[in-house]
């Protein structure tokens, strides 16, 4: 047996820089310097020692999580999902895009990535058997913007973040829409109250309760993985 190794990306470079850099800061996985919010280290420090906080939950989550994220997807975005069949709270959402990433994609499909990317979402799609297919973002002086012209047009599945990881893009509707075309979208929500993708066809939505924009490592390290047609 052979084991192959990770694949060493120019992000893992940067970070590396980065760390070696006084006042640098390493955009590689959202850390900042923010702490998180107060009442969150309160309800951490509570739960410590908790008998009904310190076993296994249910496998699909504690019900009354589902609900409450089911109750935030609706305040956020205006879209109803049943906190019975259509959400599973995960250990992060990298859990979460692993799974959504396993059931959906064909080993030796082609999926669709920015590039750059969150180095953890290109290297899950290796993971589940996909293929790498990048698409640019280009630094257009005011933003990472879409290269159109490198989106490529024979991927069912598109896995994507917005705000984009590292570059912080937030794609605009178009962008979303020459993105996604008809394709089948996980979306990384990791850090994203807000940004949703918009497309014709189903999404499976992976959002994590770690991060938030302007704030990170808050709340528990859950996430929930959702399967819904977005609006
Ligand atoms: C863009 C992005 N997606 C996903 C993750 C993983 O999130 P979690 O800690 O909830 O598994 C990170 C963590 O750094 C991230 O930066």
């Amino acid at each position: 047996m052979s084991v192959r190794g990770t694949m060493r990306m120019t992000m893992a470079d940067m970070a590396d820089l980065a760390d070696a850099t006084p006042g640098a800061y390493r955009l590689e996985n959202a850390d900042t310097y923010l702490t998180p919010p107060a009442h969150v280290l309160e309800a951490t420090r509570a739960a410590v020692g908790v008998d009904e906080f310190n076993s296994y939950p249910p496998l699909r989550g504690l019900r009354s999580l589902r609900e409450a994220i089911a109750a935030r997807i609706r305040e956020d975005i205006g879209v109803e999902y049943d906190p019975e069949s259509e959400i599973v709270v995960t250990c992060g959402a990298g859990e979460s895009l692993l799974n959504a990433l396993l059931a959906t994609v064909t080993p030796g499909e082609r999926v669709l990535l920015t590039n750059p990317t969150y180095s953890g979402m290109a290297q899950r799609v290796r993971l589940a058997g996909g293929v790498q297919a990048f698409t640019n973002l280009v630094d257009d002086g005011a933003r990472w913007s879409l290269d159109p012209a490198s989106v490529p047009t024979d991927c069912r599945v598109a896995l994507i973040a917005s705000p984009c990881m590292p570059t912080g893009t937030v794609f605009t509707r178009a962008e979303v829409e020459t993105l996604v075309g008809d394709s089948l979208v996980i979306f990384n929500g990791a850090a994203d109250r807000r940004c949703t993708p918009t497309g014709p066809r189903a999404a499976t939505t992976c959002w994590s309760t770690s991060r938030r924009p302007g704030s990170a490592r808050t709340r528990s390290r859950r996430s929930c993985c959702a399967r819904r047609r977005l609006p």
